[in-house]
């Protein structure tokens, strides 16, 4: 490997910051095989837990007899099929939407909504702690970029005046997400709708960690404040939640006796080597509970990030907390 890589390697090590793959040996769910040992898994956001459900695998497989596997061609070619068109429309429906687009990834579906809706000379106002694939998107569009501080109303109000005064008649996009990926609170939606419309913007919002979690039947925040009609864009993966077992989740976020607006629930620590040694410590204990630093979170503000699932047993949850307790113990 040549020098420099090996000291960006370095560099990034003696800061807590470096990255490993983790190879999973067995399927999705509740409890995962991690070389010889098998964890509780609060790292997943197969929040439903139907990753690995005998009635989507056995589904999977019946499309790929008919099917086959690969789409043949890009979709506008030829490789609109049936089963896509027929996902699109059933998504349409539940989320009581005009249409549906669906993307291999939630990624996908950023890079390829955001420069549709927007482009170069065009305002993008993008909370700051959106996810990174909301960025890329918004760099991809070419439209200028204002970044506003989490959530912060009075600040994103400032950004509307100043696109409306310095980019008149251009289109204006926020882009925020109703549950946030790492911190796992909400947007503001009813404000945040309210200034959209007083100021003649769009929105789009990034349901990724709402859907099948929160709202009526799973459907979102948006499907929850009964503002479906006003929010121009919602984005969602697939990769995430999806829409039944959501009772016992509720049931899960309960047992976990925190209050959380979602799924998902962190243990802010700040240090990047503590949260390591603070997710070492419970992986020891048998729980896979991952350590979230830079630059997926600010710099000093790394933490583990818990999600419980509808897979869970309320056992494995208390125990959890009952470890996380002692270790908090053990700090103090
Ligand atoms: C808020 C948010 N949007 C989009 C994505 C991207 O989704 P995918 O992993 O399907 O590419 C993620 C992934 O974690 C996410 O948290």
């Amino acid at each position: 490997m040549h020098d420099f890589f090996e000291e960006q390697l370095e560099a990034l090590r003696v800061r807590s910051l470096d990255r490993h793959l983790r190879e999973i040996c067995s399927a999705q769910g509740a409890e995962i095989e991690i070389g010889d040992r098998r964890l509780v898994n609060f790292s997943s956001n197969d929040y439903l837990g139907l990753a690995n459900d005998p009635r989507l695998r056995e589904a999977a497989i019946a499309a790929i007899s008919e099917f086959g596997v690969g789409g043949g061609a890009s979709r506008l070619i030829s490789g609109t099929q049936s089963p896509h068109v027929r996902l699109e429309r059933a998504l349409a429906k539940w989320k009581g939407t005009e249409a549906a687009l669906c993307f291999t990834s939630g990624y996908a579906a950023a890079l390829g909504t955001i420069p549709a809706v927007v482009t170069k000379d065009d305002v993008i106002l993008l909370d700051k702690l959106c996810h990174a694939s909301l960025i890329d998107g918004a760099k991809l569009s070419g439209a200028i970029l204002r970044v506003f501080p989490h959530n912060h109303l009075g600040k994103l109000e400032s950004h509307l005046q100043w696109s409306q005064r310095e980019h008149a008649g251009k289109r204006i996009l926020i882009v925020t997400e109703s549950v946030f990926s790492m911190d796992g609170d909400r947007a503001p939606l009813r404000e945040l709708i309210e200034l959209k419309k007083r100021f003649g913007a769009l929105l789009l919002l990034d349901e990724a960690h709402a859907v099948g979690v929160i709202g009526p039947n799973g459907r979102g925040l948006a499907a929850t404040e009964n503002l479906n009609e006003d929010v121009d864009v919602q984005m969602g993966t697939l990769s995430k939640g999806a829409t039944n077992r959501r009772p016992t989740l509720n049931a899960q976020r309960s047992t976990s006796n925190e209050n959380s607006g979602s799924a998902i629930f962190p243990w802010i620590v700040g240090d990047e080597q503590a949260a390591l040694d603070l997710a070492l410590a419970l992986q020891t204990e048998g729980f896979l509970v991952p350590a979230i630093r830079y630059p997926t979170v600010a710099k000093g503000a790394a933490r583990l990030r818990i999600t419980v699932t509808a897979a869970h047993e309320e056992d494995q949850i208390r125990a959890l907390c009952e470890a996380i307790k002692r270790l908090e113990r053990g700090a103090s």
